[in-house]
C-alpha cells in the first residue's frame, strides 16, 4: 500500500483509496449482504491494494428493487427532460473536475497508462455524457396519417411515443471500466431509465467513485446503483433477473452468449458488445512509415486490450517488409511500466490470468511455426507485463490469426490483391472494426462496403466519437451504442391510435 502514498498519486486519489469501499444501493452505501469481499490487485506490482464488497444474488435483488422503486415512484419519473439534461451535464462537469483522480484510479486498477486514461477514457467519457445530455430533450415520436380500411366513416389519429425501457442491468468489462460505465449510464439517464451497474471484478474501483459523483450531481436515490462482485454470481443474477427490462453487456463473446440466452428467457431487451479480431489493411499506395505507426497504435493502445484492436495486419506484399520492420521497431522501443508512471507507454495486462492467456497464445503461435520480430515474451520483473509482440510467418488457420488474444500481439501477413484481402479480412466470426490505409479514394470506397464490420476507419484506427454508432456485425454483438442509435436500445416505442 505504501507506494500509493507516494508522489505519483494526487491527494484526492489517496483519500479515495483510504476509504472503506461500499456499494451504492438505493442511495445508501452498503456492504454485501453475505459479508464477502473481493481483493483488488494492482497489476503492476501484483499487490492487493483495496477491497470491495463481493455482491451476490441477494444484493442484486436489493439493487433491482431500489431501481424499480426509483423508476416508478418519486421525483425521477416526473422529472422534465430538461431537468434530466441538466443533471447529466452536472455529472459530466463533476467527472471533468475529478478527471485526474479518476484517471489515477483507472491506471492503478487496470494498469493502463494514466496519461492515456486522462486523454482517452476520461475525455471520451465527458464528451459522451454531454452528448447524451443533449438527447434527453430530443427523444421524440412521430405522427402518422393512418388509413384504417375497416371503418371508413371514422377519423383516426396515430402517433408514436418513445418511453424509457425501464430498469437496466449493465454488465461491463475491465478494459475501459469508466468509459463502459458511461456508455451505459449516459443513455439510461438521458432517457429516464434507472440502472444497476455490475463492474468487472478486476476493476471495480472507478465505478464506486463514479457513483459518488452521481450522488453529488443530485440524482434521486435508486436511479443509479452499483453492485460489485463476480460475474458468475452477481453478473449472472443480474442478467437473469425478472425485475429488469434491459441488459446492456460488454465483454467476451463467450459470456455474451450466456447473457443473451438468460435475457431471452425473460424476453428482457438485450444489447451485446463483444469481442473482435479486427483487420488493419494497408494498400500498396500507403506510406510505409505512416502505416507502421498506425498499425502500432491500432494494436498496442491499452496493451491491446481493446475490443476493436487491430490484431490482424494485412500489408500489400510490395510494402510488407518496410511496414513490418517499422512496426517492430516501434514495438521494441515502447517503454513498459506501471500505469501510474506518466512515462509509461505500455502498462501491465489487467491480471495474472490475462497475462497467462496472452502468453499461451504467443506460445501456440510459436508451436505452429510463427516467428516474433518483436516481443514474444513476458516483460521483466514483477507485474503482469507482456512485451509488444509482432508475429510473422503465420497461416490463416492458426489460433493466433483466428482467436481474440486481447493483448499486445499482432499477426502481420502479406497479400496480393484487394479481393483476396477483403476475403481474408472477413474470414473471421467477428466483425467489430477494420481499418484501411490508403489515399486512393476510389479503391477505399470500393473496399468499404465489402468489409463486414460495424466500424471501418480510413487512415486511422480506434477513433471513437460520441456521435458515431459503435457495435458489431456477426459474433461481435447485437445493437449499436453511442450516437442517436443508442436511444433505440434504451427506449420502447409505443404506438397510439385514437378514433376521433
Ligand atoms: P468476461 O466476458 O467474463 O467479463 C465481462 C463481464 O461479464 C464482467 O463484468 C464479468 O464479471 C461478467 N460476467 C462473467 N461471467 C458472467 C456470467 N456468467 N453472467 C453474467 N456476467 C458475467 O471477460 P473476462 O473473463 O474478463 O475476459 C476473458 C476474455 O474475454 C478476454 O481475454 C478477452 O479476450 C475477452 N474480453 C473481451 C472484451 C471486449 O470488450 N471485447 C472485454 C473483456 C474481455
Ligand atoms: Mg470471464
Amino acid at each position: 500500500m505504501d507506494r500509493y502514498k507516494g508522489e505519483l498519486l494526487s491527494a484526492n486519489t489517496r483519500r479515495f483509496l483510504a476509504q472503506p469501499k461500499r456499494m451504492l444501493i438505493g442511495g445508501e452505501w452498503q456492504d454485501a449482504a453475505g459479508g464477502g469481499t473481493l481483493d483488488v490487485v494492482d497489476p503492476a506490482s501484483t499487490q492487493v491494494f483495496a477491497r470491495v464488497p463481493a455482491g451476490e444474488a441477494a444484493d442484486i435483488d436489493r439493487a433491482v428493487a431500489a431501481a424499480r422503486k426509483a423508476f416508478e415512484q418519486g421525483e425521477w419519473p416526473k422529472m422534465r427532460p430538461v431537468d434530466r439534461e441538466r443533471l447529466l451535464l452536472r455529472l459530466a462537469d463533476l467527472v471533468e473536475a475529478n478527471a485526474q483522480e479518476l484517471a489515477e484510479i483507472e491506471a492503478l486498477d487496470n494498469g493502463k497508462p494514466v496519461t492515456m486514461a486522462r486523454a482517452v477514457d476520461l475525455a471520451l467519457m465527458v464528451d459522451f455524457l454531454r452528448y447524451m445530455a443533449g438527447w434527453a430533450t430530443k427523444i421524440e415520436g412521430a405522427t402518422m396519417d393512418v388509413s384504417v380500411p375497416l371503418v371508413r366513416d371514422r377519423e383516426f389519429f396515430g402517433f408514436t411515443r418513445r418511453e424509457p425501457v425501464g430498469v437496466v442491468g449493465a454488465i461491463i468489462p475491465w478494459n475501459f471500466p469508466l468509459l463502459m460505465a458511461a456508455w451505459k449510464a449516459g443513455p439510461a439517464l438521458a432517457s429516464g431509465c434507472t440502472m444497476v451497474l455490475k463492474p468487472a471484478e478486476e476493476t471495480p474501483l472507478s465505478a464506486l467513485r463514479f457513483a459518488e459523483l452521481v450522488l453529488e450531481a443530485g440524482y434521486p436515490a435508486g436511479v443509479f446503483n452499483v453492485v460489485t462482485g463476480h460475474g458468475h454470481t452477481a453478473g449472472a443474477a443480474l442478467a437473469s433477473h425478472t425485475g429488469i427490462e434491459k441488459v446492456a453487456f460488454t465483454g467476451s463473446t463467450e459470456i455474451g452468449k450466456l447473457v443473451g440466452k438468460a435475457a431471452l428467457d425473460n424476453m428482457t431487451r438485450v444489447s451485446l458488445e463483444l469481442g473482435g479480431k479486427s483487420p488493419v489493411i494497408v494498400l500498396d499506395d500507403a506510406d510505409p512509415a505512416v502505416a507502421a505507426a498506425g498499425a502500432a497504435q491500432a494494436i498496442f493502445f491499452n496493451q491491446g486490450q481493446v475490443c476493436c484492436a487491430g490484431s490482424r495486419l494485412y500489408v500489400h506484399k510490395s510494402r510488407f517488409e518496410r511496414v513490418v520492420e517499422g512496426l517492430s521497431e516501434i514495438a521494441a522501443g515502447m517503454k513498459l511500466g506501471a500505469g501510474i508512471d506518466p512515462a509509461t507507454q505500455i502498462g501491465p495486462l489487467v491480471s495474472a490470468a490475462q497475462q497467462q492467456r496472452v502468453l499461451g497464445y504467443i506460445r501456440s503461435g510459436f508451436d505452429q511455426g510463427a516467428r516474433a520480430l518483436a516481443g514474444g515474451a513476458a516483460g521483466e520483473g514483477e507485474g503482469y507485463f507482456v512485451k509488444p509482440t509482432v508475429l510473422v510467418d503465420t497461416r490463416d488457420d492458426m489460433k493466433v490469426v483466428r482467436e481474440e488474444i486481447f493483448g499486445p500481439v499482432v499477426v502481420a501477413m502479406p497479400y496480393d490483391d484487394l479481393d483476396e484481402v477483403a476475403r481474408r479480412a472477413n474470414d473471421t466470426p467477428y466483425g467489430l472494426g477494420a481499418s484501411i490505409w490508403s489515399n486512393d479514394l476510389s479503391r477505399v470506397h470500393r473496399l468499404v462496403p465489402k468489409i463486414k464490420a460495424g466500424t471501418v476507419w480510413v487512415n486511422c484506427h480506434n477513433i471513437l466519437d460520441a456521435s458515431m454508432p459503435f457495435g458489431g456485425y456477426k459474433q461481435s454483438g447485437i445493437g449499436r451504442e453511442m450516437g442517436r442509435a443508442v436511444l433505440d436500445l434504451y427506449t420502447e416505442s409505443k404506438s397510439v391510435i385514437m378514433a376521433l
